[in-house]
């Protein structure tokens, strides 16, 4: 008989979470290793080691939360997700997966299960990705997708290195063993809000993830001149803002399509030096373009350049794709084992495709994984209304507790 979950226990832990980096609005600000981070990891730890469980951190900020088994030969049955929140974010996107990670191990220790293979909640450092970039970067760096050095170099708006702040949580959490980074996993999964109407629509609460679209980012960066807003006639005007304007319309344009699958957006855009009677000589803004074909990635992608060169007017532009990742599917062994969970729970369930990027695409590189998903109201997340039923997280976690037990007992 495999052990049921604690919906209470669940949802008063997402409640305590809520309030570290709480934003008027109803949700959570809570950037990358800042300090509510910091604070929300040290929580984390804190209910690990009451149990008595072990407290891992890696060199980019990885934190894990391990339960052991009786093989020590063998590598970890793993879930998680990340803690971190968009800027005046959601109060369940990562975090809900985190807390039905840590509800799963809790449950089983509570039934005394004694595992073969170690069970961890994975922590992903900074899947969000606004205070440092690129986006999944804990994951990514992990699992081999990115340099530790260079990642450990990135810098935030002011200036402070990613490494710094993982020195920061190295110091907030002294019991932490040091964990290499790579060693794969027996299996991972993640739980998460669907972040879409999917589910919604459809009446179901489960949906286990088939795979992810793929996503290319650019940082265009327009450089004009800075001038004198009273004198300066436009004949001589350099104006960034016009110009990347134009550039912003004209992309919008040429990625309307008339299926609507292409997801085009800019979502920061900064203009210098910022004094209301200077003629701006500087713009940067950054493109998110997804898609779940490849080609159409690469084709509508290399397009940006030149239609932002088009556009340039009196200005320079510079275009970096700084950040890439192919569409993805999950193996379907996992997908099918989620399902007969969900299945045997008599939860309603079906599957579906994520618009969304997660931590699980890659860890999916090292060793088996797959993603479950749960309704959130209206599809709304990267926002603060962002919101999920009780009923809905305690499932996931039921599914996910149930995997983790049968994932350990196959192999
Ligand atoms: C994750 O938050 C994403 O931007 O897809
Ligand atoms: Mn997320
Ligand atoms: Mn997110």
């Amino acid at each position: 008989m495999l052990p049921k979950i604690d919906p209470d226990r669940l949802w008063r832990h997402q409640r305590e979470m809520d309030g570290i980096g709480a934003t008027t609005g109803g949700g959570v600000h809570r950037l990358a290793l800042g300090e509510a981070d910091i604070e929300a990891h040290r929580r984390l730890a804190d209910w690990a080691l009451a149990r008595g469980w072990r407290v891992g951190l890696d060199d980019i900020g990885n934190m894990f939360l391990r339960r052991e088994g009786s093989d020590p030969a063998l590598p970890a049955v793993a879930a998680g997700s990340h803690t971190d929140s968009q800027p005046m974010g959601g109060r369940f996107d990562g975090m809900f997966g985190v807390l039905a990670a840590l509800e799963a191990l809790e449950t089983i220790d509570d039934a005394g299960i004694e595992t073969r293979h170690p069970l961890e909640v994975a922590v992903w450092n900074n899947e969000e990705g606004p205070r440092f970039t690129p986006a999944c970067m804990g994951s990514a760096t992990y699992a081999g997708g990115q340099p530790l050095d260079r990642m450990r170099a990135q810098t935030d708006a002011d200036g402070t290195p990613m490494g710094a702040c993982v020195d920061r949580l190295k110091a907030a959490l002294p019991e932490a063993a040091h964990r290499p980074l790579g060693a794969p996993f027996a299996a991972f999964v993640e739980a998460h809000i669907e972040q879409g109407t999917t589910l919604e629509e459809n009446g179901k609460i489960i949906g286990v993830v088939t795979g992810m679209q793929g996503y290319r980012r650019f940082r265009v960066e327009v450089t004009g001149e800075d001038a004198h807003s009273g004198t300066t006639p436009r004949a001589r005007r350099k104006d960034a803002f016009v110009t990347a304007t134009q550039m912003a319309v004209a992309l919008h344009g040429a990625f309307l399509d008339e299926a609507d699958t292409m997801r085009f957006t800019i979502g920061r855009f900064e203009v210098e030096p910022g004094g209301i009677s200077v003629v701006p000589g500087k713009v940067r803004f950054v493109i998110d373009m997804r898609h779940p074909s490849a080609e159409a990635l690469k084709t509508e992608g290399d397009r940006v350049a030149a239609i932002c060169a088009a556009h340039r007017g009196p200005c320079e532009v510079a275009v970096d794709n700084y950040s890439s990742a192919e569409p993805m599917e999950f193996p379907e062994a996992i997908r099918a084992r989620l399902e007969a969970a969900a299945e045997a729970r008599g939860y309603p369930q079906m599957r579906c495709y994520s618009g969304a990027g997660h931590d699980a695409r890659h860890i999916a590189r090292l060793n088996p994984a797959g993603m479950i998903f749960i309704p959130c109201w209206r599809g709304i997340s990267h926002n603060e209304t962002e919101s999920a039923e009780k009923d809905h997280c305690a499932a996931a976690a039921q599914v996910i507790a149930d995997v983790l037990i049968e994932l350990d007992g196959q192999s």
